[in-house]
């Protein structure tokens, strides 16, 4: 498990999700690409998802590290996707997605809307890793650019106004999935304002952490996780109550729109501890 990264553990419950599922025969082959070329840590994620053994032999990992890991990946990817769908739909011309690792749905999302332009943010190293991948399925980049920045130390807004084909006066829609916990919150709150006030008529989309005995941490993770997540360089910096979502969200300048309710009755969250929510700019929004 050292040479496997968060963003390799995602990349291969989508690999194994999308198995006879044409709808999401794309993202894993795209996840699937990303894989192969991160090192044997990748390697060996796949040999694991492409066989049976390997395959129950996840299971076992799961139930002894975070039951549900992978369905709550799966859960919240739906509900981004058709969110950040639903977006396009009232009008954003741009999607910005950060932190976005080996996921696909800015390259489905490139696809599904003929006119957006796509910016994905994330670590160089991953960004290479990705590029590389698309290259290889011939994907059509002509409107999804991969920019690097580290979103802790880098001005993450420059680089992405830096880029010729970025406009801030179009309507947009911003995706933060499973990354603002990994940065220090303040940290988090500073990159939220800045795109708050950056960009025209912005929502948002993103998860955070839950507190659960005063952590940050899956309702169901084994004690051990966490301190693998610390040799990672990846542990979970923070959290956030329910209650305290739309006070954290206020504080750089958005409003809490809407909450994906882990015990849906019809599709609850099969691992609950990470809130995925959707916010628009407290600016642009009506007053309530
Ligand atoms: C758990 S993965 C999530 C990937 C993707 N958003 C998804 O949900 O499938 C976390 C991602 O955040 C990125 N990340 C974490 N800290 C970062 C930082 N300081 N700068 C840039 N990217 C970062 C990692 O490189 C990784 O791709």
């Amino acid at each position: 498990m050292s040479g496997v990264s968060t963003a390799m553990l995602v990349a291969a419950a989508t690999v194994q999700h999308g198995y006879g599922r044409v709808e999401l025969a794309q993202q894993a082959q795209l996840a699937r690409a990303c894989l192969e070329r991160c090192g044997a840590g990748g390697r060996g994620l796949l040999r694991l998802v492409d066989h049976v053994l390997g395959r129950a032999g996840l299971s076992v990992l799961e139930a002894l590290a975070l039951p549900g890991l992978r369905g709550h990946y799966a859960w919240r990817k739906r509900r981004i996707a058709h969110w950040a769908d639903r977006a396009c739909a009232n009008g954003a011309a741009q999607a910005v997605l950060i932190g976005t690792g080996y996921d696909g749905l800015g390259w489905s999302l490139a696809q599904r809307h003929p006119a957006l332009r796509v910016f994905e943010l994330d670590r160089a190293d991953t960004v290479a890793i990705k590029r590389e991948a698309l290259r290889q399925l011939r994907a059509d980049t002509s409107r999804l650019r991969l920019l690097e920045a580290d979103l802790e130390r880098d001005d993450a807004l420059s680089a992405l106004v830096a880029d010729p084909g970025f406009d801030s006066g179009l309507p947009t829609v911003c995706v933060a999935e499973g990354v603002l916990m990994y940065l220090p919150s303040a940290r988090a709150q500073q990159l939220l304002r800045a795109m708050a006030q950056c960009l025209t008529h912005p929502t948002l989309i993103a998860t955070a952490m839950d507190l659960w005995h005063g952590r940050p941490r899956f309702r169901r993770e084994r004690p051990w996780v966490r301190g693998w997540l610390q040799r990672r360089g990846e542990p979970f910096r923070w959290g956030c109550e329910r209650e305290a979502i739309g006070a954290w969200l206020a504080v750089c300048g958005w409003s809490l729109r809407a909450l994906a309710e882990p015990g849906d009755p019809d599709d609850p969250d099969p691992s609950p501890g990470e809130w995925l929510f959707l916010a628009e700019c407290a600016a642009a929004s009506p007053p309530r």
